[in-house]
Parts: C-alpha cells; sequence; structure tokens
C-alpha cells in the first residue's frame, strides 16, 4: 500500500507566446507546488477500484487517474490490478493543477508498487501525452515550463513564501479562457528575464491568462479587487484561474461560497515523492 499526497501549483508568472498551428498555445511559465493537497491510496489488487470523495467527479476512464493508470500499462505491458482511493481537497477549474497532480502521483505510485520499470523522465514524457501540465508535477516542485507546459527546466527550490489562495464559487474552463485570448496583442515581457528575477530574489508576478478569465468572468475580477483592497501585496490568478494566490498579509472579503486556503511552497528529493 502507499499513501501519497497531490499537490496543486500555482504560476508564479505566466506568458503566452503564441498560438500554435495544432490550437495550443506556446507559453513560458514557472510553475511551483504548494502544500495544498488531495491524498492518494494505492494498493495491488485482485482488480482495479477507484473511488474518491467528491461525488462530482467521474470515476471512470474519463478521470486523469484512470487514464494514467491505463497510459502506464500501454507504455510498461504490465498489468497489475490497483485499488485506489482520492482524497479530493484541490478545488476543480482553478487553474490549479489538481487532476495534472492526480495523473502525475498515479505514474509515480504504480511505477513504484510495480518495481520501477520506468525512470522519471519517462514518466515526465509519458505523462505530457494526456495533459500538458502532468510533467511539472513529475519535476522537484519548482520548474520553468515551456512548450504548451510540457518541457521541464527542474529548479532549485525556491525560499519558502506563505500564501492564500482564493477560490471563489465561480469555475473557469481553461478552452475557453485560452479560447478568448488574443495573444498578439499581449505585453512583450521577456520570461527568461522574469525567470533569472526570480533566481535572484527579485521576483515579479504576472499571468498572460488573467486577462482572457476576467473578461469572461468580472465577478472574479472585482474579487481580485477587494483582494487588493484587504491588504494583500500580491493577488495573482493561478493558470487560467478562478483561484488566486494571495500573498502578503490581507483581510479576505465576506463573500458566500469563498474558500481559502493557507499553503507554503512544496518541493521533493529526487527519488522521493512529495511529503
Ligand atoms: O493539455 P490540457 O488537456 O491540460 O489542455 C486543456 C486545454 O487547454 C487544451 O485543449 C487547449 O484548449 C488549452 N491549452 C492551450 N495551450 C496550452 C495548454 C492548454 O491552448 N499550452
Amino acid at each position: 500500500m502507499l499513501s501519497l499526497v497531490s499537490p496543486a501549483k500555482i504560476n508564479l508568472f505566466l506568458r503566452i507566446l503564441r498560438k500554435r498551428p495544432d490550437g495550443y498555445h506556446e507559453l513560458a511559465s514557472l510553475f511551483q507546488a504548494v502544500s495544498l493537497c488531495d491524498q492518494l491510496r494505492f494498493a495491488v489488487a485482485d482488480r482495479d477500484s477507484f473511488t474518491c470523495t467528491d461525488p462530482s467527479l467521474p470515476t471512470d476512464q474519463s478521470n486523469l487517474v484512470i487514464k494514467a493508470l491505463y497510459l502506464f500499462r500501454r507504455k510498461t505491458g504490465i498489468e497489475t490490478p490497483f485499488q485506489i482511493h482520492l482524497d479530493k481537497r484541490i478545488p476543480a477549474q482553478a487553474g490549479l493543477g489538481g487532476g495534472s497532480s492526480n495523473a502525475a502521483t498515479t505514474l509515480w505510485a504504480v511505477n513504484q508498487l510495480c518495481g520501477q520499470p520506468a525512470t522519471d523522465e519517462e514518466l515526465r514524457i509519458w505523462g505530457a501525452e494526456i495533459g500538458s501540465d502532468i510533467s511539472f508535477f513529475l519535476s522537484t516542485g519548482t520548474a520553468y515550463c515551456t512548450g504548451r507546459g510540457e518541457k521541464i527546466r527542474s529548479l532549485p527550490a525556491l525560499p519558502k513564501m506563505s500564501l492564500v489562495i482564493v477560490k471563489p464559487s465561480h469555475n473557469l474552463s481553461t478552452p475557453q479562457v485560452y479560447g478568448r485570448l488574443q495573444a498578439a496583442s499581449l505585453p512583450p515581457r521577456d520570461p527568461e528575464k522574469a525567470l533569472q528575477e526570480h533566481l535572484q530574489g527579485r521576483p515579479s508576478f504576472f499571468n498572460d491568462l488573467e486577462g482572457p478569465a476576467l473578461e469572461l468572468c468580472p465577478e472574479v475580477g472585482e474579487l481580485k479587487e477587494r483582494l487588493l483592497a484587504g491588504g494583500f501585496s500580491q493577488v495573482l490568478m493561478s493558470g487560467s484561474g478562478s483561484s488566486f494566490f494571495c500573498l502578503g498579509e490581507g483581510r479576505l472579503p465576506a463573500i458566500p461560497g469563498l474558500k481559502h486556503y493557507k499553503c507554503t511552497f512544496l518541493n521533493r528529493a529526487p527519488g522521493a515523492w512529495y511529503c
């Protein structure tokens, strides 16, 4: 039996470079894993089963946990059945990569329980076949990601920051946010320069997906204003939203359905999982 945390991520900065002929967007982003986590339990069993604490999530082949298990089987030819249970805490449609993290955790866990037939590098390459963000979670928790997000430059851990992740009741769909983006009219910030500034302790925070996300859902924009008015020094959308991460000290507005999670950066040692 193996019980593993499955962390969320935030994008400390996210630059969209261009739309590609295959419909995806070329991006450059500093991804960071955080201590807001789901929990996944894996046990070798007589037959497959998958259960989840969140009844709104599908537990069939459309769930990224099952997609990851089937991917591992296709790649390795190993057919060991598994009993898998997911204790869900990371909100969905939040830009926090919860499903991708669950897929990465599943790849890592079943690889361990089957005697490690694959390297982490192979798992990263395989993971990209079922989602752009999966490879990141198989880094050590801080990575500069390019391509459609699947090209990983693993980085040393950054100094830990405390943050509050705030999730409004509104959800945002990633394809819809990307669909609204006008890549040609974005400010021409240099992501390599932004990366160096983070590594030198002079971080800047920006997200090219925030504009189209707030156009799609103006209520989420009002939430950002209220968080800034509450005193937080930085309030930035993570990924395609609808969650924000907030740095510094601030007051949370009293809005029905608003969820918040205090957390910090999370990294792992090579060869071990996040804990
Ligand atoms: O790869 P993933 O399944 O996470 O992507 C979901 C959707 O987000 C894609 O179908 C695409 O519409 C959009 N996307 C994109 N460019 C990326 C990543 C995702 O346009 N780099």
